[in-house]
């Protein structure tokens, strides 16, 4: 049986022999530099960028190079068996798509490309709470395809439950709570171009989407931080309206007369993150919803421990990417002492860092069971749109498939913290 490796291999050559090249670069070193090209200043600031001076994200690389994978000979690796389950979904590989807002500063529509491609490619996508379109639309993309939801967790607790209604009707086979985001934290790419994407409106979808937020929106008193009540016009003020205009749900001309397309990105930053969020909040969820609680952005052995103890279904061990603190623990060395604290049965996702099948490998080794695909798929969707992002992910699981083989690993139960040495190390 020709497994995913081969398969990719296969139909990247034969086309090759026709002088067709692959969508997407299959390294990522390239796939970023093109997908920084395809970008606009704005967009690659937002997506590429992270904290502070970059630490948290060099480390979450660096970490990934401290483990050395040693391949075992002659186990007879023809059938090699890639699927899981988690939390009561099928995984064909295991990946997931991370949750990322605001992607419409890369592509217009880019959540219904991602939910399409991910459903052509057979890999779950985790909607972001901070999409621009509504998660009903994006699901209604996928047909049975499987989804997750990711949620903020809003100031307004009846737009928290309003969320969490419609993303069980959206079909979620999960709720992922991300944790790591009460504030945004300090992005020097994007601060430098004085650039914030809900402030034009992109990636407040499921909010100008919501029932419980159009209430909130036709409450909210205008807050003028400017006392004359005047704003300075500038071209990019012009711009800004324009674009806030053009992302409210409904006409144009129609939302260039109304107050209402202001008024819901100023009631959307007022509400959307809640520093307030603590365990007294999680405790409340279970009686919210019917579906499986992820926690994501988990770093410490102690929250990890204390989420398993709360009931949580599973954690994602992610520092965001390294878009939240400077000079963080990297995600895959939280992954080693978290693992090590809750013991082999709780469900642990990881995330930030990974780029490559092989990267995917290491993770399972040190005892993720699945993984979240990030910026990488962001760059296929630059690049190259739904196609892009289904290179991508093809390109991951060939990889990941390919090293399974080569290191004598026949499912994913195999792949274990025996098949690495610390890098630099004699030891067996
Ligand atoms: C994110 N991430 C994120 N996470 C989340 O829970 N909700 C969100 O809306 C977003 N938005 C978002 C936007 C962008 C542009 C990026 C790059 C990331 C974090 C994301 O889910 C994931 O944790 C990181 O992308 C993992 O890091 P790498 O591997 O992509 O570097």
């Amino acid at each position: 049986m020709e497994g995913a490796g081969r398969r990719r291999q296969n139909a990247i050559y034969r086309a090759g022999v026709l002088g067709r090249r692959p969508a997407v670069p299959t390294d990522f070193a390239e796939l970023e530099r093109r997908a920084r090209k395809a970008s606009s200043a704005a967009g690659w600031a937002y997506v590429a960028g992270g904290a502070g001076e970059g630490r948290t994200m060099r480390a979450n690389r660096a970490a990934f190079d401290r483990w050395a994978i040693v391949p075992r000979m002659l186990r007879d690796v023809a059938e090699r068996d890639l699927t899981s389950t988690l939390l009561g979904t099928d995984l064909s590989a295991p990946l997931l798509l991370a949750p990322v807002g605001a992607g419409q500063l890369i592509a217009a529509d880019a959540d219904l490309h991602t939910a399409r491609a991910a459903a052509a490619a057979g890999v779950p996508y985790i909607f972001t709470n901070q999409g621009g379109t509504a998660m009903e639309e994006t699901a209604a993309a996928m047909g049975a395809a499987p989804r997750w939801v990711q949620l903020y967790w809003s100031t307004d607790e009846a737009l928290v439950d309003s969320l969490i209604q419609r993303a069980e009707a959206a079909g979620a086979g999960a709720l992922v709570v991300t944790l790591d985001t009460t504030v945004l934290g300090w992005r020097p790419q994007d601060l430098n171009l004085g650039s914030l994407p809900f402030a034009k409106g992109l990636g407040i979808a499921q909010y100008t989407s919501d029932p419980r937020f159009q209430e909130l929106v036709n409450t909210h008193k205008s807050d003028k931080s400017d006392k004359s009540g005047k704003q300075e016009i500038t071209l990019q003020a012009i711009r800004s309206l324009i674009s806030i205009t053009r992302n409210h749900p409904g006409r144009f001309w129609a939302n260039l007369r109304s107050p209402k397309p202001r008024a819901s990105v100023e009631t959307f930053l007022g509400i959307y993150s809640n520093p307030r969020l603590s365990w007294d909040h999680i405790a409340t969820l279970r009686e919210r919803t019917r579906l499986p609680i992820v926690l994501k952005g988990i770093l410490h052995p102690d929250d990890a421990r204390r989420a398993f103890d709360e009931g949580i279904d599973a954690i994602v061990v992610s520092n965001h990417g390294g878009r939240q603190v400077d000079n963080a623990i990297a995600s895959l060395d939280a992954l080693v002492r978290i693992r090590e604290a809750v013991g082999p049965v709780p469900k642990i996702v990881m995330d930030s860092g990974i780029r490559t099948g092989a990267d995917v490998f290491v993770a399972l080794a040190l005892g993720a069971d699945a993984v979240l695909l990030g910026r990488p798929y962001m760059y296929g969707l630059a690049i190259a749109g739904q196609r892009g992002i289904e290179e991508v992910i093809a390109n991951v699981i060939a990889e990941l498939d390919l090293t399974m083989a080569l290191t004598g690993i026949k499912n994913l139960a195999e792949i274990t913290r025996d098949v690495l040495v610390p890098r630099g190390t004699l030891s067996s």
